[in-house]
């Protein structure tokens, strides 16, 4: 028998390997250390629940993976109440608007005027950083380039999950398991396939995004409606710029040069004035596809998706990240009823209360991609969009239903 080396873990040996397999006990067993799987950790933390964290990739690799950068006010609050908002406060970048341009003319959402609400500008990779070192200073096992991840039992009151590390078979026992692992894990394919219903949709285009070591061009985010395609120029801090542009979904990069981006930028982001884009050094670029997906439920007996391991939403509305938060607020809500009262109920209900959320952002999102692009075909869309474009700009009632929806709904 292995010694333990730690107060909840103990040696069995395992007749189907020939090395024991090493087991440790907590309540949650999390997988994944994204945005949900550390929220939830950090939350349950707070609360005094115990979890483990398991992420196939190294630390490195999740702290400087660039992804989204805009946040919600309620999530905000959220990362502030959970003590790991300090450099969120001091670094990130609070906007009370953003720029749609269409026409050779820009046109703001006022967010103070229409909601009293502000977003923040803040990379998802930052957050990562924030929360992974919140965890590991309250002593949170978080363990990083795990192998051959896989659930077991969670149907029954002993789910457990394996994994392998140094060449080891490892065991977590625990109550309930979180499936945080994204669109590609391993949690959501492991439910039975007739006990879930998806809902897809593809669309026919992706975005080319880069990071550019260039002053941001504009104070404000600007999305861009154009007859070339859509744009949006967004940022990370004062001296990062973070750009997109519609192209196609299997866009080949090796056919993008940096003065080819550029000049696709200029185009499209271009309005009446004398306006430009300010270029810079391209530190990072690639393409990514666009896709609606939600999966009902959202729970299967003891195991819970979360965040993208359960929907995925088109980039448009920068609801990803949000919306991952949102969903392990109702998880770690239920979870600490369920520890405090003994009671299910919360539990019972996880799926049903976040897909409410889920499908009204779903809504915005496609909503906000529909209007942006351009998608070739029947000149009538072109129109029709045109139109959508002059009454959300120039409509306080649709200027307001815009800015609700982007600065973030009231949570559950
Ligand atoms: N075993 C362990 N970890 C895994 C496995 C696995 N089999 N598969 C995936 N993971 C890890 C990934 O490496 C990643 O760190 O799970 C984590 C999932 O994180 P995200 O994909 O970021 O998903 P989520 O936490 O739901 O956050 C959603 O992140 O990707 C963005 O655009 C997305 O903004 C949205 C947000
Ligand atoms: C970003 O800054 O990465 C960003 C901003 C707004 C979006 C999508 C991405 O809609």
């Amino acid at each position: 028998m292995g010694l333990r080396k730690h107060p909840d873990e103990f040696a069995s040996y395992d007749p189907h390997e020939s090395k024991q397999v090493t087991q440790i006990r907590t309540q949650v067993g999390i997988v994944g250390a994204g945005p949900a799987g550390l929220v939830l950790a950090h939350l349950l933390h707070l609360e005094g629940i115990d979890s483990v964290v398991l992420e196939n990739r190294s630390r490195q690799h999740c702290e400087e993976r660039i992804r989204a950068g805009v946040l919600e006010w309620g999530t905000v609050e959220l990362l502030n109440q959970m003590g790991v908002g300090e450099r969120m406060q001091r670094e990130g970048l609070i906007h009370y608007g953003i720029e749609i341009r269409f026409g050779g003319r820009g046109h703001r959402i006022d967010f103070k005027d229409l909601t009293g609400r502000a977003i923040t500008v803040y990379g998802q990779h930052e957050i990562i950083k924030d929360l992974i070192r919140a965890r590991l200073e309250s002593n949170g096992q978080i363990f990083f380039e795990v192998e051959d991840v896989s659930v077991h039992q969670f149907d029954t009151e002993y789910p457990s999950i394996r994994y392998r590390q140094d060449g080891n078979t490892h065991e977590i026992r625990c109550d309930f398991i979180a499936g945080c692992d994204g669109f590609h894990g391993i949690c959501r394919p492991a439910i039975p396939t007739d006990a879930l219903t998806v809902y897809e949709r593809v669309y026919p285009f992706g975005w080319l995004g880069i990071l550019a070591e260039a002053a941001p061009s504009s104070e404000e985010l600007i999305y861009a409606y154009n007859d070339c395609g859509f744009a949006l120029h967004s940022m990370r801090s004062p001296q990062i710029t973070r750009l997109y542009l519609q192209c196609s979904p299997d866009e080949d990069l090796a056919k993008w040069p940096e003065d080819r981006i550029w000049q696709e930028l200029q185009t499209r982001l271009a309005d009446d004035s004398d306006w430009r884009l300010n270029e810079g050094p391209i530190l990072q670029k690639g393409v990514t596809g666009m896709r609606s997906f939600v999966v009902e439920p959202m729970q299967y007996s003891r195991m819970f998706l979360a965040g993208d391991a359960a929907h995925i939403v088109p980039p448009t509305g920068a609801k990803g990240l949000n919306l991952a938060v949102a969903d392990v607020r109702v998880l770690a809500r239920a979870l600490k009823h369920f520890y405090s009262l003994g009671r299910t109920n919360l539990l019972d209900q996880y799926s049903v209360t976040c897909l409410r959320r889920v499908w009204r952002v779903q809504r915005f999102s496609w909503w906000m991609t529909s209007m942006l692009h351009r998608h070739e075909g029947n000149p009538f869309d072109q129109r029709r969009q045109l139109a959508e474009l002059d009454y959300v700009t120039s409509s306080r009632a649709a200027s307001q239903s815009l800015a609700e929806n982007y600065v973030g709904l009231p949570m559950e």
